[in-house]
């Protein structure tokens, strides 16, 4: 693989080699197996891959946040080396590569502007959509990856590309879990140990709510997880949801679900002094 960290030469690069279609994997660094999962995809579809590490600051609606965020560059690079061919690339730009100038674009995503991550992280989307078209830009793939971990965040994507008019393919790939059901994140790393051991809960409830569809109405399946992971020392539920997959509109009883559409219930919760996200498809019985 190729290690590269400026535009200039990464387009020099992809121009030279002609290979298509070309994979991205954006990437904030700080890599597990849910991101390499991604890579993997990428691997399988694309004649060349690029992935990038980049901690985008504008995305950060928390400046602690943004300053405790895991770096962990040279791990991350040996982790790729070991799936990434000769051809593929590492992109990891600088502030000033990606930023020459002030971003002050202000994107409107609809309502998913107006849910869940949206509420909870004013700004976080419009720092993703920033750096995001920013990159499709540098890279111009054809398909580009993502996890469905990050679930609003896949639908900005998707409705970025759309607003956009971009000829990317955009897919969404499954949570890559620990073996106790924790949804892998980089921010795992920065969880206390006894609030790491108890964080399991948050799959298991929901993974129980999501069970629970076929026989009871939302509003006591969000008290039921509310309940459950609210009495565990450390952990606040932020919100649950249950929401479509494209709009990511709320829906308030079962009776308001329709036949065809897939649904998300979509958890944040406060785990000690670390915010952790989930999700799980609830299926219509
Ligand atoms: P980051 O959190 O590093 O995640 C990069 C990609 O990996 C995202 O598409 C995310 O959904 C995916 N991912 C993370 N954990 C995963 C898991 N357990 N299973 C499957 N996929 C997982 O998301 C970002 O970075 C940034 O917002 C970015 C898109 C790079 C823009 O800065």
């Amino acid at each position: 693989m190729k290690v590269i960290k400026k535009v200039r030469d990464l387009q020099t690069m992809l121009c030279k080699l002609q290979l298509t279609p070309v994979g991205f994997v954006p990437t904030m660094g700080a890599l597990h197996n849910g991101h390499i999962s991604l890579v993997e995809s990428a691997l399988k579809q694309c004649s060349i891959v690029v992935v990038s590490i980049y901690v985008n600051p504008t995305q950060f609606n928390d400046k602690n946040d943004l300053k405790n965020y895991p770096r962990t560059l040279e791990k991350d690079l040996s982790l790729l080396d070991k799936v990434l061919r000769e051809r593929d690339i590492v992109f990891t730009p600088d502030d000033k590569d990606i930023y020459p100038e002030e971003d002050i674009r202000v994107f409107n995503f609809g309502n998913l502007n107006n849910v869940m991550e949206a509420l909870h992280r004013p700004g976080h989307f419009n720092g993703v959509g920033q750096v995001v078209s920013r990159l499709f830009d540098i890279v111009k793939p054809d398909v580009a990856f993502f996890g469905m971990k990050d679930f609003q965040q896949l639908a900005v994507i998707k409705e970025l590309v759309r607003q956009t008019k971009r000829k990317v393919k955009v897919v969404g790939n499954p949570i890559i879990r620990e073996n106790d059901g924790l949804a892998m994140s980089s921010r795992n790393t920065l969880l206390d140990p006894e609030i790491r051991r108890n964080a399991p809960i948050i799959y298991k409830t929901i993974s129980t709510a999501s069970a629970m569809i076929s026989e009871n109405d939302i509003p006591s399946i969000i008290s039921f997880v509310e309940k459950s992971i609210n009495i565990i020392p450390g952990f606040k539920v932020e919100y649950f949801e249950i929401v479509d997959d494209t709009e990511l509109i709320p829906v308030n009883l079962r009776a308001e679900m329709k036949p065809g559409k897939r649904y998300f219930g979509c958890i944040a919760v406060q785990a000690g002094k670390i915010r952790l996200i989930d999700n799980i498809e609830f299926g219509l019985v």
